[in-house]
């Protein structure tokens, strides 16, 4: 493809005013990556890359505010005049790979650069002030056409970096490309060296998944397909087709929602596993205490409840003794989402199952449920009277404490008007 051709991508100012700095200084500079490859696609992608020929101390030398991102790979981050941070990385080949950690050389060329990144349609360069593009493994042209393509040889491509192997999953299911067969074979050779990946990447390509894939379940059938999930996430593996359907139909990561968004994705691909096992897997992916607890508590739920659930859905609208049941067990913060994973599950039956229940009373379901958490006692803490109260009425501290508070909830689940201190002591006397 012609390498000159002239299209206006609408580099931001501050993205321009970094190139002309350096070419400046004398050194050539081009914009790279995926902000190039997002912007001729026509998305907005606000993080802008550079190459460059400056060394680090050079570019460091340019610019007054700058942060060391990876001197030794090339990079210093380079702040523009609107306070946004930009990754400029010194013009490099590789001379040495482990397959996750890449020794570079500096003092190369703009192509040699090209020439070491993963995809075609990652390796175009752009010239913000010339308005030049260039594009040696015509990644236009399979932008064009929809293809996922390793520049040169696809299997070297992946062993210098197994994470390629996600991300060229990633890329494709993000922009409904194919896979181009050569590079689909290197990626699928791939399994069997995932180990070398840190759980935090694993954890890393999963949630970018969740936040830039409109419809993740083509993402994670190539994991499955590619063997990935049994060497990465051997607790999915086995997951039914709908889980990972199901992911489709919930919302994407935007604006103020992103982290709650990503997280009920990410809880999904557990959801129907016992909590031990979704709480072992997703410690072992290195997610937060907090993160970890919250997505097996779902997890563990939904293995408990479902298919009572589902058994009583199917029979007519659950009493709302039954909802209150469910609501205990899933917990009064967790029930919202619960039910959103449960509804997203069974529009993803729907869509092969002519039984499967139908949508409306399963959101009558779900409206209902979140009433009941916030509305009704539900938890031993909702109790009209507490440890001391029963105390007082005569019952011992210890065992026979926590087994009368939990038959008062049971009985308060079944009549909330029940809840009074003058009942309950009076139920409390008579155990
Ligand atoms: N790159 C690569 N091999 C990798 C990672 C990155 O060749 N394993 C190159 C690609 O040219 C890529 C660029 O470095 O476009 C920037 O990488 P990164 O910011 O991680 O990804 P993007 O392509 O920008 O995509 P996204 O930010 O959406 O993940």
């Amino acid at each position: 493809m012609n390498d000159s051709s002239v299209r206006d991508l609408n580099a931001p100012i501050g993205v321009q005013e970094i190139v002309a700095r350096l070419e400046r200084a004398g050194f050539e500079t081009w914009c790279v990556g995926g902000a190039v490859r997002d912007a001729l696609l026509g998305h907005p992608h606000l993080d802008w890359d550079f190459a460059t020929a400056a060394t680090p101390a050079e570019v460091i030398r340019v610019f007054k505010r700058t942060v060391p991102i990876g001197i030794e790979f090339g990079t210093v981050g380079v702040f523009d005049s609107q306070g946004t941070m930009h990754e400029v990385t010194t013009f490099r080949r590789d001379v040495n790979t482990d397959g996750r950690h890449a020794v570079v050389e500096f003092g190369a060329s703009l192509d040699d650069d090209l020439a070491r990144r993963d995809f075609t349609v990652n390796a175009i360069a752009y010239h913000p002030k010339s308005q030049e593009i260039r594009d040696p493994f015509d990644g236009r042209l399979d932008l064009k056409r929809g293809l996922v393509r390793a520049v040169g040889k696809a299997s070297e491509r992946m062993r210098e970096d197994r994470l390629r192997a996600l991300r060229g999953i990633r890329f494709a299911a993000r922009f409904s490309f194919h896979i181009e067969p050569e590079t689909w074979a290197a990626i699928r050779a791939s399994a069997s060296h995932m180990g070398r990946l840190s759980p935090e990447r694993v954890k890393q390509e999963l949630e970018k998944t969740m936040e830039q894939v409109e419809r993740p379940s083509n993402a994670l059938e190539w994991w499955r397909e590619a063997g990935f999930l049994e060497e990465l996430v051997p607790s999915i593996a086995m997951a039914p087709t709908e889980r990972f359907a199901a992911l489709d139909s919930l919302p994407r990561a935007e604006g103020a929602l992103a982290k709650g968004a990503t997280l009920s994705r990410l809880a999904m691909l557990w959801f129907g596993e016992k909590e031990s096992v979704a709480a072992a897997a997703t410690k072992a992916l290195r997610f937060s205490n907090a993160d970890s607890s919250w997505i097996s508590s779902l997890a563990g739920a939904s293995a408990e409840l479902g298919r009572t659930i589902d058994a009583t859905v199917r029979e007519g609208a659950p009493s709302a003794v039954d909802v209150r049941r469910w609501v205990a067990r899933i917990g009064r913060m967790r029930t919202e989402t619960f039910f959103t994973l449960y509804a997203a599950l069974w529009r993803a039956r729907l869509a092969n199952d002519a039984n499967a229940i139908d949508e409306s009373r399963i959101d009558a379901l779900s409206k209902l449920a979140v009433i009941i958490a916030f509305r009704d006692p539900i938890e031993i803490a909702d109790l009209a009277v507490d440890g001391e109260d029963l105390h007082k009425a005569g019952i011992k501290n210890g065992p026979a404490m926590g087994k009368a508070l939990h038959v008062l909830l049971e009985r308060v689940i079944e009549n909330p008007a029940l809840n009074t201190i003058d009942q309950l002591t009076e139920i409390a006397k008579a155990l």
